[in-house]
């Protein structure tokens, strides 16, 4: 639930009127998967799904939080050191805690929220939640003051620390840093970034959600990150990013083999990044496509974060005739995003949906996605 009038009326029934409301997106990502947390580039963009909440300072030192689409409720003290145990306010919680670690003085409030990013899909809801309310808070308790990278690593910092997952700074920045038809490539390693137009003339971008749900709370994404450290330990350089082909491959009769198979993985993709950039600049769209092709061979073969349902979408895409598909975000479930030229798009959807059915047992659902703006108040 987004729509900002009805959780207004949600807001009046349980706390009486006013607040203020805020949104925040989930993202999709073009290209550059799992290389966040390696330094390399990834290149999101925010979507015009997200997380509004309706915010309103309540003059004490508690939180009191109404999820509107879980239909459930949670109060916390600011200063309550555990802070509560349902993990789906802890990104709240979370973020309250980042916030006035970084000089914010936030005081308690009370809060209704919902949202429109499908969940396990792999859109990023718990980055839309994480910026929408770091957002808020910088607004309502800070002036403003904390800049859009800093509310970023607020929520990849809520993540680490409140939830367990050690993600990279992707789905935050895109969330925070979103803007209307622009793609975005960030430079992991020094922060930089650069818009890019996206406007694919004869080409859309389509989700499928296979509906295998994907969550990486608990799943094998912190082990990923792990092999990736453990060769860039061996190695002698900060992350993979300071690794070339070389380097990795003079070091390989002292890696496991499988670390091995993960960081060759992540190199190919910081090259794949840049050869999409280029592509870009020449509008090359077949290029960009072919890209996301071999990401998804690389995923799915050697970082091992594909499933069987994921595969079979991206093999419906291949059969098509689609520019490219690949699986999107963290892995395990999920959605696959597909580039696909207009006049393939309705044939493509009914063949994904056909034969996910018959061989997975489970329909896909397409998601239409179009390239929004990023965290704000809405009024
Ligand atoms: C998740 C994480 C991101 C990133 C992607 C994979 O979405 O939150 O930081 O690592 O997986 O690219």
């Amino acid at each position: 639930m987004t729509d900002t009038g009805t959780l207004r009326q949600r807001f009046a029934a349980r706390f009486g009127g006013g607040g203020t409301a805020f949104f925040a997106p989930g993202r999709i990502n073009l290209i550059g998967e799992h290389t966040d947390y390696n330094g390399g580039f990834v290149f999101p963009g925010a979507v015009t799904q997200g997380i509004t909440a309706v915010v309103r300072p309540n003059g004490s030192g508690v939180v009191n939080a109404v999820a509107a689409d879980l239909g459930t409720e949670c109060s916390f003290a600011i200063d309550d050191p555990a802070g509560p145990a349902d993990v789906n306010y802890r990104y709240l919680y979370g973020i309250v805690r980042e916030l006035c670690g970084r000089g914010v003085a936030v005081e308690g409030f009370d809060a209704v929220y919902g949202g429109d990013v499908p969940l396990g899909a792999g859109m990023s809801s718990s980055a839309a939640l994480e910026s929408c309310f770091a957002f808020a808070l910088n607004s309502l308790f800070g002036g403003g003051r904390l800049a859009p990278m800093e509310l970023a690593l607020a929520g990849q910092a809520t993540e680490h620390r409140y939830v367990g997952v050690n993600c990279g700074i992707m789905d935050q920045f895109a969330s925070v840093h979103g803007r209307e038809g622009c793609l975005m490539r960030l430079d992991c390693r020094s922060g930089e970034f650069e818009y890019f137009p996206w406007q694919p003339k004869g080409y859309r971008l389509l989700l499928l959600n296979s509906r295998v749900r994907h969550t990486l709370v608990g799943s094998p994404y912190n082990e990923r990150r792990q092999s990736c450290e453990r060769v860039a330990a061996h190695v002698g350089v900060a992350t993979l990013r300071d690794c070339d082909w070389d380097m990795l491959e003079a070091a390989r009769p002292g890696l496991d083999a499988t670390d091995y198979r993960r960081a060759r993985y992540v190199l190919g993709e910081v090259d794949r990044v840049m050869a999409v950039s280029d592509a870009l600049g020449r509008a090359d769209y077949e290029e960009v496509g072919r890209q996301m092709y071999l990401t998804h061979d690389g995923l799915a073969a050697d970082y091992e974060v594909s499933c069987p349902e994921i595969d079979l979408l991206v093999d419906v895409a291949r059969r098509c005739g689609v520019s490219g598909a690949r699986i999107m975000g963290g892995g395990f479930g999920g959605c696959t995003i597909n580039l696909v030229r207009e006049e393939l798009c309705a044939a493509f959807v009914d063949e994904a949906r056909r034969r996910s059915k018959a061989e997975s047992g489970v329909e896909c659902l397409p998601i239409e996605v179009a390239v929004g703006a990023g965290a704000r108040q809405i009024d």
